[in-house]
């Protein structure tokens, strides 16, 4: 699947029927964003905002991920930003392991395509999806992975910050560290332009 085209991709994971949760939805949800940016953000799956609309983080999930970015001065359609799964569970329940391992080829495929140097998984479906099945966001946050040369970091889900802003203050600290290890591999603020400052 690594070397399909992005077209190919779309087009599968339009038709793609591998695990029950592509019934009952809208839209699925691919992901979008700078599909050749350093930075890649992948999420857990769509909720009702984004299979309404076919987009990843449009609700307010979505809106609170936007300033967070925006505060260390990077515009979200400057990174690349998708789930680990392209159709919404039902009731946003978490996807089950089974949902998440269907879907884990096109997730593969997106990130042999965008190439990013650096990813940041948010909450824990992303991080044991992505990293180990047994990581605990509580604990294993903002801690460094390297995998096949790209660097991997995992933080609060927006979704846990809006429900506990008292976890803002360790957020914003991955956010630093993200943003510190792009400036070491030499892209920002070139890339990115000037920290914009501030929390929101
Ligand atoms: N939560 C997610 O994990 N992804 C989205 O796209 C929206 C909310």
């Amino acid at each position: 699947m690594e070397t399909m085209t992005w077209e190919q991709l779309e087009e599968q994971i339009r038709q793609c029927s591998r695990c029950p949760l592509c019934r009952g939805i809208n839209h699925k949800v691919p992901g979008q964003g700078d599909r050749s940016a350093p930075l890649m953000l992948i999420g857990e799956g769509p909720g009702y905002q984004e299979d309404q609309q076919g987009l990843a983080f449009v609700g307010p999930a979505g809106q609170l991920l936007t300033r967070m970015l925006l505060s260390m001065g990077m515009p979200r359609d400057r990174v690349y930003i998708c789930n680990t799964v392209k159709c919404r569970p039902p009731e946003n329940r978490t996807p089950e392991p089974g949902e998440t391992e269907a879907c884990l080829p096109f997730l593969r495929a997106q990130t042999a395509l965008v190439r990013p140097r650096v990813i940041l998984l948010l909450g824990a479906t992303a991080a044991r999806v992505t990293l180990d099945p047994n990581i605990r966001i509580s604990r294993d946050r903002g801690v460094w992975h390297q995998r096949s040369g790209v660097w991997m970091l995992a933080t609060y889900h927006p979704s846990a910050l809006l429900r506990d802003p008292s976890k803002k203050r360790e957020a914003w600290t991955d956010m630093d560290a993200v943003r510190d290890k792009l400036m070491e591999l030499g892209l920002y603020p070139d890339l990115y332009g000037e920290k914009a400052g501030g929390e929101p």
